[in-house]
């Protein structure tokens, strides 16, 4: 693995945290990225709130900054992961030169060098709706096996081809969503096929390991397998489905009182309330409880009559976690910059330190843009995210830090590895992750980048971001580029499992009477 993955970056989870090693990822000791500033900016100041600390040790040896995360007094059941992306913000670049002061250009050195840690769940098995969803009126169909005979059959199938049978569970695949196997509601045909062919539609009748890797946001994890498993026709579970805010409950451990941000409706705090967060606030409460904050904002009576208004300059929020993409940016970005700008997130005040009063901002994921059903890209959060790094420059005069989740944070892929290795306990009762793991993906920028990083087979589809010619030139896929996924899963196939693999399940072969008598009829399979 080169000095700039991701697989550098192991650390020994036994350790105690401050010894593990925080930044840098990318970047070797005596390259100029090391200049970065060490940041003076606590969010929380140590004492006051058992601060994991400010400066740590890096694997370099030397200390750097991070946003502080404050670390709860119960049981830790998190892992910290060390961001890619610099906390700084990203707004800089975008500005007039005239808008930050020489000694503001000069605090901001680079990007992508190293930033904050990421908390995740230390193991997935935390989901209090861990379940599978059949596609409606289809039962077990889907390629799964239908009777005992099948079973019997399949089994027999795997007796005479172990060979394949063990190259079959030492693989794995983690698909994108958008892109890959669905536009928005629509299915990719292809999408369907593969999916079949990995539920047990193939030569074999095995099961071959896949998850799901999304940046989507904004319903609960149910909801939306509940949703895909009727357009793919396809049973999904919660088990094997990551969406960008998924691994940030481990952030329910450090924080009781969250604004949370984004989504439609009241989504988003549903999923914050599955995530075990005790107190959780959305924009409406703000604006039901005081209309003015929001000048722009027609707040409707039913609004109103499902929001949860309190006085909120008797409290303080304690983070703000946008968890999907705003429906409406004007109230948002202004509730969102009055919080950063008060003491400790008390609504009414403004701080006299901006920045050591601040609170801390999490992004569930950093796309700037996302495709949809409309002709060229719309505005995602990583958009969202800028504008809101503009305004508070402007504001302020300062950088705004912030930790932004998703894909192709390390965060998110070893997370996903955790899932991987639990999916695998599930379907054949081994809990690892296989060595030959495949990212489907059709975002150079997000999906390859950090499958590649990561040490992951990578292969590019031309069913969605991806447009260009043989290969991204920025951030190609290694294992290649195909025109859709089902000739990105069956190329990976005939690469781990032999050209000969056949990719249907076929009875016939394996059932003596149907082979030959062709008595189709009276064997049920
Ligand atoms: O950018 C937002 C999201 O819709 C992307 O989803 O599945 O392509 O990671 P996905
Ligand atoms: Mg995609």
């Amino acid at each position: 693995m080169s000095k700039s993955g991701f697989k550098d970056v192991e650390f020994d989870k036994s350790k105690p945290e401050a010894q593990r090693p925080l930044g840098s990822v990318n970047t070797p000791p005596d390259s100029p990225k090391r200049k970065h500033r060490p940041m003076e900016l606590p969010l929380h100041k140590a004492s006051d709130h058992g601060s994991i600390g400010h400066r740590r040790r890096t694997s370099w040896g030397e200390l750097e900054g991070s946003l502080t995360i404050p670390v709860s007094p119960g049981s830790h059941n998190t892992i910290e992961v060390p961001s890619l992306r610099s906390p700084d913000a990203d707004s800089t670049q975008f500005m007039h030169n005239l808008s930050a002061t020489p000694s503001m250009r000069e605090r901001r050195v680079s990007r992508n060098s190293f930033g904050a840690s990421l908390p995740i769940p230390k193991s997935k098995r935390q989901s209090r709706l861990s379940s599978v969803v059949y596609p409606e009126g289809e039962g077990a169909k889907a390629g799964l096996p239908m009777s005992a005979t099948r079973d019997i059959l399949t089994a027999q199938a795997q007796d005479v081809h172990s060979e394949k049978v063990q190259a079959a569970k030492n693989m794995a695949f983690v698909f994108d969503i958008d892109g890959v196997l669905v536009h928005g509601d629509r299915l990719i045909p292809q999408g369907k096929a593969t999916l079949d062919m990995l539920n047990g539609d193939n030569q074999l009748g095995i099961k071959i390991p896949h998850i799901f890797l999304t940046n989507g946001s904004g319903k609960p994890e149910l909801a939306r397998v509940e949703q895909l498993s009727k357009i793919l026709h396809n049973p999904i579970s919660t088990d094997q489905f990551i969406q960008s805010h998924t691994p940030m409950r481990a952030l329910a451990e450090y924080y009781s009182t969250v604004l949370v941000v984004g989504g439609e409706g009241y989504r988003c705090r549903e999923v914050a309330e599955e995530y075990g967060f005790k107190d959780i606030v959305v924009p409406n409460d703000i604006v039901a409880w005081d209309p003015t904050i929001a000048p722009y904002r027609v707040f409707t009576d039913a609004e109103r009559a499902t929001s949860r208004p309190r006085d909120f300059t008797k409290m303080n929020i304690e983070a703000i976690l946008v968890f999907s993409d705003s429906r409406d940016y004007a109230t948002d970005m202004q509730i969102i910059m009055d919080l950063l700008r008060s003491e400790r997130g008390r609504l009414g005040t403004t701080a006299a330190d901006p920045v050591s009063q601040r609170i801390p901002i999490y992004f569930s994921q950093g796309d700037l843009l996302c495709p949809t059903e409309h002709p060229t890209p719309r505005m995602s959060q990583g958009a969202f995210r800028i504008g809101l790094e503009a305004m508070y420059k402007a504001l302020t005069g300062e950088e705004l830090e912030r930790v932004v989740y998703g894909k192709p944070e390390l965060a998110t892929y070893k997370y996903a590895d955790e899932v991987i290795a639990s999916w695998m306990d599930e379907l054949h009762g081994e809990e690892r992750v296989p060595a030959n793991v495949y990212m489907i993906g059709d975002n150079p920028a997000s999906d390859i980048i950090g499958g590649n990083m990561y040490g992951w087979n990578t292969c590019l589809v031309r069913t969605g971001v991806f447009q260009g010619g043989d290969n991204d030139e920025e951030n190609p896929a290694n294992f290649g580029v195909f025109t859709n996924v089902w000739d990105a899963v069956t190329a990976a196939c005939r690469k781990e499992l032999g050209d000969d693999f056949g990719f249907k399940w076929d009875a016939r072969k394996m059932n003596p009477v149907l082979h030959d008598s062709h008595a189709a009829s009276a064997v049920e399979v």
